[in-house]
């Protein structure tokens, strides 16, 4: 898909980023970074506020998904993601990224770049996938994951604090989990508002929008993406195909995994989205593909019941939910804000 030249999908544009000098353009070309990470229905839910000496990222609480995302985990995993995006363009500029979050509304993430004192716990190499990373949601091959890459996954935890990683690539655990999905996805299915809520982020394959989701990552022809967002308000046909179609998509993905923790909390839901983040850049490095499939943990039942099945303490709340796999899919962006539109 060379949908790269329009407006709307420039900001993926790796070539058009110049070497910065002062800390005002460095701290732009962070922001820029962060702008790439995934968010809840591409929502995007940040707007960035760059001084001489600090970019402050002021989440827009106004972009929480009423339905699919009550309690907001979903807005601050997405910013946890763009927080760790921008982790790894401060450690290309030599810098260490440091941040305090203002937990009062609207809450700030408030960053500052210091001189790298020490190695950083991820490589160096994240860098240039930060233009690649794309959730894939199509079909994935059915080649197994190398068991190095899911111990070095599972190792990425001790650098978030408090999080833990689950990985089921066993293959009756893995169906049991599939099928635990299809039950949180048919109950997905059966509300008509999150139907009415997901149309106003669905977009037509040639959007000139800025957000949301076109419908070619779901692999829609044009006629199709033109009408979705339409149908979507109509009938819950189109989520009852959906939450079947995601079924197969799990089925076919040699790897499902979650990230937990033992709180509910602003800051838990950042460092789970970091955490996520690293683990997405990550996998995109080694030529895997991943995408987050929420359903399964939005839902109480079933998140508890993944965490019986997994043989997960019931401290433990799983916030992210992903599968993971090779796949022959073509790489395809969704839409960005330009930095200048996420300016405050
Ligand atoms: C917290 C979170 C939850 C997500 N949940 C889902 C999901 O349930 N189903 C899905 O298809 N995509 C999900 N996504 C992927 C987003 O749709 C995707 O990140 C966004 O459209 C931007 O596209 P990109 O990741 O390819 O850049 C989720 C992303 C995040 C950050």
């Amino acid at each position: 898909m060379s949908n790269l030249q329009a407006i709307n999908y420039q900001a993926w544009d790796a070539d058009a980023f110049k070497e910065p000098n002062t800390m005002k353009e460095k701290l732009r070309f962070v922001a820029s970074c962060g702008l790439l990470a995934p968010s809840v229905h591409n929502t995007q839910p940040w707007k960035f506020d760059i001084s001489q000496s600090q970019l402050t990222v002021t989440v827009q609480h106004q972009l929480q998904l009423p339905i699919a995302d009550k309690s907001g985990q979903g807005l601050f995993l997405s910013i946890g993601c763009c927080l760790f995006n921008m982790e790894v363009a401060a450690n290309r500029l030599g810098f260490q990224l440091c941040y305090t979050i203002d937990s009062n509304k609207p809450v700030k993430v408030v960053v500052g770049l210091i001189k790298k004192k020490t190695k950083p716990f991820f490589s160096n190499d994240l860098f240039e996938t930060i233009f690649k990373r794309w959730s894939d949601k199509g079909l994935y091959l059915s080649k197994p994951v190398p068991t190095h890459l899911l111990t070095e996954i599972q190792s990425f935890s001790k650098h978030f604090r408090g999080i833990s990683t689950t990985l089921v690539d066993d293959k009756k655990l893995k169906t049991e989990v599939t099928e635990l999905y299809l039950e949180a996805a048919s109950r997905v299915s059966l509300n008509k508002k999150f139907g009415t809520e997901i149309s106003h982020w669905v977009r037509a394959n040639t959007t000139k929008k800025f957000d949301g989701m076109p419908g070619f990552v779901n692999g829609l022809p044009l006629l199709l993406s033109l009408v979705s967002p339409y149908v979507l308000k109509l009938s819950q046909k189109p989520l009852k195909i959906q939450a079947q179609a995601d079924y197969q998509k799990l089925k076919s993905s040699p790897v499902v995994g979650f990230l937990s923790s033992t709180d509910q909390s602003v800051a838990s839901w950042i460092e789970t989205g970091r955490a996520y983040e690293l683990l997405h850049l990550f996998v995109t490095v080694n030529g895997l593909s991943c995408a987050p499939m929420a359903a399964i943990v939005e839902d109480d039942q079933t998140s508890q019941k993944l965490l019986a099945l997994t043989k997960k303490n019931n401290r433990f709340i799983p916030h992210i939910f992903f599968r993971l796999g090779y796949s022959n899919n073509q790489e395809v962006h969704t839409p960005r804000r330009p930095l200048e539109y996420c300016l405050s």
